[in-house]
């Protein structure tokens, strides 16, 4: 190697800013805070295990320090919150999810109302009263839409077929049904609009995939730089909001014209568009492009909540049956039974009847894997009631797997899968409780659990009637780790028609 004398004060400037950076970032606690896991390696703290070990690292810490305890992660101290205590962060105001997921996922770069917290409040409200309390009438089309997607994607199978689910697990064939719920029955027939709502999460996440290496420095400073694409200019998000501004456009101008000439004989489509025209706040005479952007941001905002979340999640609950044998018959029969008595078209009362399929669904969101994930900024210090206290700014994350492979909840075998836990003890999927927290918890909790639910529902119901599904290796297929967080196995699902 050639050495230069040139090359020496390279070496000295590194090991002084190395110095420099250790110095600032020292971690320094507050009184009465969580125990701190003590670490080796300065700077680089517990960042190595919580990357490539997280659930045995954060397994010896709650035992060997309880909960909560703290960790240092690129270059910033997390607070781990386990089964104890993460109900008080959940049931306090003073914790935000969007505060503390900002840096790493910033969403208000390209839909800037999100971080305005009255926009959350808006969300809440129109999905409670617009999707929510008008879920009966949404399942014959939800269903409509699965089986075009099932068709489309899926297809005739009368030999195996592997359908890959790496690419977007499932996310077309959820985005379907998401989008005649929000933009409306006329619109969700374009295809354009379907990929644009399917590919619009993960086009925003390709350009921000970056490791937070330079949170080291500051989290901003990681957050500066995965966002200078779309600083300059580079958006591949920008597309997807042209797609559907142009198609809402037409749509939006008729309805103000058909209200205008019909006056109260307008019959009002059932959608989020509608509900949102109907809205005080979105009153308009005619529709302005700023109009249709301030729309089209509220309607992204939601598809970014609903579509990678539930394909996920429904993507994980096809590998959980599709890996078990065991199951298949009776979960087919219950499936078979309502499809009989309906003949073919659900109605809400039907869906209700679903309770293995429910209960099966549960417990594929409860042995999700991730293990510790929805990490929540403490807005000013907090004292929780075991007297310790936190400063402003924390991160404290949910220890996932602390709560929900719980041995009081969940007897000896925690991890192991009880497809009827949530039957036999009238636990709904959608329904949280203090060991099941998928969905969040208290004053934030998740708002579209009962449409997501309901999605996967009907969509595995028609799967299952439909088709025979395997895993490639006829044994259960393991989940992509990254980190403490979890994704849905790449192996690709096996799909054979089920003679009738
Ligand atoms: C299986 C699918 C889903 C999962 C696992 C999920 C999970 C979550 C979680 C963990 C939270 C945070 C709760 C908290 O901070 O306490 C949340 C919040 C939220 N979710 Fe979902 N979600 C799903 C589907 C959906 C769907 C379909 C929609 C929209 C229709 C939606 C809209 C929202 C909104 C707007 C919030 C913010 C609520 C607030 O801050 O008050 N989610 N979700
Ligand atoms: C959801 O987001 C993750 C990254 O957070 C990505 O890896 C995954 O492919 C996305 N899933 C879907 C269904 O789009
Ligand atoms: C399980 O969770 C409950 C409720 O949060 C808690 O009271 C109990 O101590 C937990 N059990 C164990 C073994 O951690
Ligand atoms: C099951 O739970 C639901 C709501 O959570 C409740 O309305 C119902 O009465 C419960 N049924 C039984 C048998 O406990």
């Amino acid at each position: 190697m050639y050495f230069s004398f040139e090359t020496i004060p390279t070496f000295v400037w590194v090991f002084i800013a190395t110095y420099a950076i250790y110095w600032i970032k020292k971690p320094r606690l507050g009184k009465n805070e969580p125990p701190m896991v003590p670490y080796k390696i300065p700077i680089i703290g517990h960042t190595a295990d919580y990357l490539f070990n997280a659930e045995k690292f954060l397994a010896e810490c709650r035992q060997k320090y309880g909960d909560p305890f703290s960790i240092y992660v690129f270059g910033q101290v997390n607070t781990v919150a386990g089964n104890e205590i993460v109900h008080e962060v959940y049931d306090s105001e003073n914790f935000n999810l969007l505060s503390a997921t900002r840096d790493v996922f910033p969403l208000y770069r390209v839909l800037k109302s999100v971080l305005d917290p009255r926009t959350t409040e808006q969300l809440v409200k129109t999905i409670r009263e617009g999707i929510t309390s008008k879920l009966p009438q949404y399942t014959g089309r939800m269903q409509k839409q699965l089986m075009i997607s099932i068709n489309k994607e899926i297809g005739d199978c009368s030999s195996p077929k592997l359908i890959k689910t790496a690419n977007d697990n499932f996310a077309s064939m959820i985005s379907r049904p998401v989008a005649d719920v929000l933009v409306g029955q006329e619109i969700a027939k374009n295809e354009d609009v379907v990929k644009a709502f399917a590919d619009f999460t993960k086009d925003f996440i390709s350009i921000i995939a970056i490791p937070p290496i330079l949170s080291f420095i500051h989290p901003k400073v990681h957050a500066q730089v995965i966002t200078l694409p779309l600083r300059f200019g580079f958006n591949p998000i920008s597309k997807h909001v042209l797609t559907l501004k142009k198609h809402l456009k037409p749509v939006l101008e008729k309805r103000l014209k058909d209200k205008k000439i019909l006056g109260d004989e307008y019959k009002p489509p059932l959608d989020i568009i509608e509900y949102i025209l109907n809205n005080p706040e979105y009153k308009t005479k005619v529709i302005t492009d700023d109009y249709l952007n301030k729309i089209c941001e509220f309607i992204f905002i939601i598809i970014v909540a609903s579509i990678n979340t539930t394909s996920r999640h429904i993507t994980c609950a096809l590998y959980d049956f599709a890996g078990r044998p065991e199951l298949w018959d009776d979960i087919y029969e219950e499936q078979a039974i309502i499809d009989k008595e309906c003949n073919g078209v659900l109605l809400p009362q039907h869906i209700n009847k679903m309770v293995k399929l429910d209960s099966f669904l549960r417990e594929s969101l409860r042995t999700f894997d991730a293990v510790a994930a929805f990490p929540h900024r403490s807005l000013e210090s907090h004292t929780f009631k075991n007297g310790m206290t936190i400063p402003k700014g924390r991160i404290v994350q949910t220890y996932l797997m602390d709560v929900h492979y719980n041995t009081t909840a969940y007897g000896p075998e925690p991890k192991s899968f009880l497809p009827y836990h949530g039957l036999e003890n009238n636990f709904s999927a959608s329904k949280t409780d203090k060991n099941y927290f998928i969905f969040g918890s208290g004053k934030h909790i998740c708002p579209g659990r009962f449409f997501a639910v309901n999605e996967i529902k009907i969509g595995m119901h028609k799967l299952i009637l439909n088709y025979h599904i395997k895993t490639p290796s006829g044994k259960i297929e393991k989940k992509v780790i990254y980190g403490p967080l979890a994704e849905p196995p790449i192996t690709g699902l096996i799909f054979e028609n089920r003679k009738k």
